[in-house]
């Protein structure tokens, strides 16, 4: 297992600033004086007022059709103990004043709404934030957002979603960091601390969320909410990971997931929810269901009515109900009939008061009131920031020469821009899904930004939209055909729509290019002229034909606010792109799930020829399938910029190390290292990326794993020597007794630009 001190030492590393570093956990769950506090509080509440701290309510104010259109009144007479989806200084305070000045005892409300990636100020979606491979920005972003969302009474955000994510068949994969444990470490716990702060009761810190608890990204076949059936050694080893980061971070809360984990609903799984979080983990906050899922265990088929399933959740460690309304209906007669101990109940309020306490919300439960009315203004700042990101998100995956020279920079000689496709000016695409109380209004599209470029620099641009994003009409081909003919480049904006495609409730099954957006691509491709295809998406999509077929490829994702002048700006040079992929990219979706730190099997494919079906029985009875390579089509660490970086042979500081000596006190680790040069003529950001296999094991184990990255900044011709630390955190693993261990074995360590290229060598892992 990782540990925080490695990961806050990889953070540090990638280059954050000194108020980052400064920060320690933001923990506070322990403290005496809240403990106290909350003991008192409890010592004075009734059974029913303790049930009401459980009570989450999600629907509480979108009218005709709410549960609870007596809210207020609910609030005022202390039935609720937190509340999503009301945002506004005047109206969290109004709902907080009948909390506080109401209520026989007086105690706040906590507003919690999911700011997923930026609340006023949209950034690029989660999976491209990752792809910056830079948890200093994500920090940034994330304080960013938790300032805005503060500004409007929300304390409590459901973010970050930190489920591995390892089929992209599967929507939610958008919101996470992609297919890693240790890059989704990372990232959460550069979530957890930019939205907490140093202390969470700076009235600009926001309560995270890490959810979904766990094995969500999982689901079967990629169908959301489906179950997962998985090894306890898997679930350790790979999706448990980037949870305890953002618990050693100190979030402050977890989101059960929809999922059953090998038949347990994970809202009523004691396994998961008390033995790993609360046993082994020792997570003071509190645990909330996701969206209704208490309710839910009774679908899924281990409860026949509404009272076993508050009954099972509570029991299993489940503090908070988010919207299943079965806390509120059942806990009193469950505790009055004996089936529940009212210290069950004691235990979960205690958890949600502590947390109440630790916002400081009983010495400031208000916000103070802007002068104006409406939607906070846009900070110019944060819009700055939101475009900084965008340009670090997008991942330059094929960058091929027209007319002698690489097709990305755009020449200086392009006049004419033909820009083709439904996502060139679709400004609400940009925002991707979550969009908190982001505004299509505030996008600067591709189009706009370009057009405004185009002006100032002479050129003449060209823009046909050519289809829609799920259309089978063709009549706006031949326009768009039309354009490329009379131009000197084809930009290309396609893809897929950012809320039905993406997100929650958003399989799919096909992975292809959505409507006739291929068919488009394909008769522009016709007319010979170069093609940038800029690729919007919550996915990887299949990009076979067009790697095939196109000069250069930009996997843009949803870049956010200021989706259009980090594009323009990538495009013309004036950034170089630096964005790594954090997901495979398959050929196709019969790869899927796909990774790259698969296990060998016994029959592993090497050195067959996989791009054609076998011929013999020597090519065939392998790990492979008969109709297309196993290997992605752009794979796990990925992306080009517009510079080369060359990698030089690795340097060990021992050829052997100690198992004892790692576990043990001295703990002596080795020190990998190689030097980096940017070998072309202009400035670069390269990952670089380190890997390792371990054999001899009593457990078979991932051909690669990642263990370590940097960003290094480099100008021409410059070289920077990387070093790495090996030690315990990364040789160790879940053994054959399920023991967290270094065991002697071979080992090979690679640093490279991706899972698939880079420098190696050997050592051995002694007893
Ligand atoms: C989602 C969660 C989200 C919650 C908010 C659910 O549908 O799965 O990710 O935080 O809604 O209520």
């Amino acid at each position: 297992m990782r540990s925080l001190r490695l990961l806050l030492q990889v953070v540090a590393l990638a280059g954050l600033s000194l108020f980052l570093e400064a920060q320690a956990p933001t923990t506070h769950l322990d403290d005496p004086v809240i403990e106290q506090r909350v003991s008192k509080l409890l010592s004075q509440m009734t059974l029913e007022e303790k049930i009401a701290q459980t009570v989450h309510y999600a629907d509480s104010s979108t009218g005709p059709g709410s549960p609870h259109t007596d809210y207020r009144e609910q609030t005022a007479q202390g039935h609720v103990g937190s509340f999503e989806n009301i945002t506004g200084a005047t109206a969290t305070n109004a709902l907080q004043k009948l909390a506080v000045e109401k209520s026989r005892l007086h105690i706040p409300l906590i507003f919690a709404l999911d700011v997923i990636h930026g609340y006023r100020t949209i950034f690029p979606v989660p999976l491209a934030m990752a792809s910056t491979w830079d948890p200093a920005l994500v920090e940034q972003a994330s304080h960013i957002a938790a300032q805005e969302a503060t500004s409007e009474g929300i304390r409590w955000t459901f973010s970050p979603m930190v489920d591995i994510a390892r089929d992209a068949r599967w929507g939610r994969m958008v919101e996470g960091a992609g297919e890693d444990p240790y890059l989704g470490s990372a990232m959460a716990v550069a979530y957890v601390r930019g939205y907490q702060g140093a202390r969470l009761d700076d009235p600009q810190s926001m309560l995270a969320c890490a959810k979904h608890f766990v094995g969500y990204g999982a689901s079967e076949a990629g169908r959301d909410y489906n179950s997962v059936d998985m090894s306890e050694r898997a679930l350790r080893q790979v999706y448990l990971p980037p949870f305890k980061a953002a618990v050693e971070a100190g979030t402050g809360s977890v989101m059960s997931a929809f999922n059953a984990l090998n038949g347990v609903p994970s809202t009523a799984n004691p396994f998961t929810l008390t033995h790993i979080l609360r046993e082994e983990w020792k997570f003071e906050g509190l645990v909330i269901s996701d969206y209704g899922s208490v309710a839910e265990t009774i679908p899924h088929g281990i409860a026949l009515d509404g009272r076993v399933a508050a009954r099972k959740s509570i029991l299993a460690g489940l503090d908070v109900d988010l919207e299943g309304n079965m806390y509120s209906r059942y806990l009193a007669e469950l505790v009055r009939s004996g089936d529940v101990p009212e210290a069950a109940v004691d235990q979960a309020a205690r958890r949600v008061l502590r947390i109440k306490f630790a916002l400081g919300l009983f010495d400031h439960p208000y916000t103070p009131e802007p002068a104006g009315t409406g939607k906070p203004e846009l900070d110019p700042a944060h819009i700055e920031f939101a475009r900084t990101a965008a340009e670090r998100s997008f991942v330059l995956l094929k960058n091929g020469e027209a007319g002698g020279h690489a097709v990305l920079p755009l020449a200086r000689d392009v006049h004419t821009v033909a820009l083709i496709g439904p996502l060139a000016d679709s400004a609400a695409d940009m925002l991707g899904p979550w969009r908190a109380r982001g505004d299509a209004a505030d996008v600067v599209t591709l189009r706009a930004a370009l057009n405004s470029r185009m002006q100032q620099a002479g050129g003449q641009l060209l823009y046909a939209k050519g289809t829609e994003i799920l259309s089978t009409e063709d009549n706006g081909f031949a326009e768009a055909v039309d354009a490329a003919k009379k131009s000197d480049v084809v930009l290309m904006a396609l893809g897929e729509d950012s809320l039905w495609m993406s997100a929650e409730a958003a399989s799919r099954a096909h992975l292809g290019l959505p409507g006739n957006q291929q068919q488009l691509l394909e008769a522009v491709a016709a007319t010979g002229k170069p093609i940038v295809l800029i690729v919007f998406s919550g996915r990887p999509l299949e990009l076979n034909w067009a790697a095939g077929h196109v000069s250069a490829i930009l996997q843009a994702w949803f870049p956010g606010v200021q989706a259009g002048p980090a594009l323009v700006r990538t495009l013309y040079g004036d950034v170089s792109p630096s964005g790594k992929l954090t997901v495979s990219m398959p050929r196709y979706v019969g790869q899927e799930p796909l990774y790259y730190d698969e296990l060998n099997t016994g029959r592993p494919a090497d050195g067959i020829d996989l791009t054609r079906p076998p011929r013999n029985d020597k090519e065939k009875y392998h790990s492979r399938y008969v109709d297309e390579p196993n290997a992605p089509l752009f794979p796990f660490g990925y992306g080009l910029s517009y510079t080369k970086f060359t990698y030089f042979p690795l340097e060990l500081s021992a050829s052997q190390v100690s198992a004892g000596a790692l576990s043990g006190r001295s703990q002596q680790p080795l020190h990998v290292s190689a030097t980096v040069r940017n070998a072309g003529s202009r400035a670069g950001e390269e990952v670089v990326e380190l890997y390792i296999r371990l054999r001899g094991t009593s457990v078979a184990l991932p051909v690669k794993q990642l263990e370590g990255f940097r960003k290094l900044t480099l100008g021409p011709g410059e070289s920077k020597r990387v070093e790495f630390t090996v030690g315990r955190d990364e040789l160790s693993f879940w053994n054959i007794d399920m023991q967290n261990t270094v065991e002697p074995a071979h080992a090979t360590v690679w640093i490279g630009p991706s899972s698939a290229e880079g420098q190696s060598a050997e050592f051995i892992i002694t007893k």
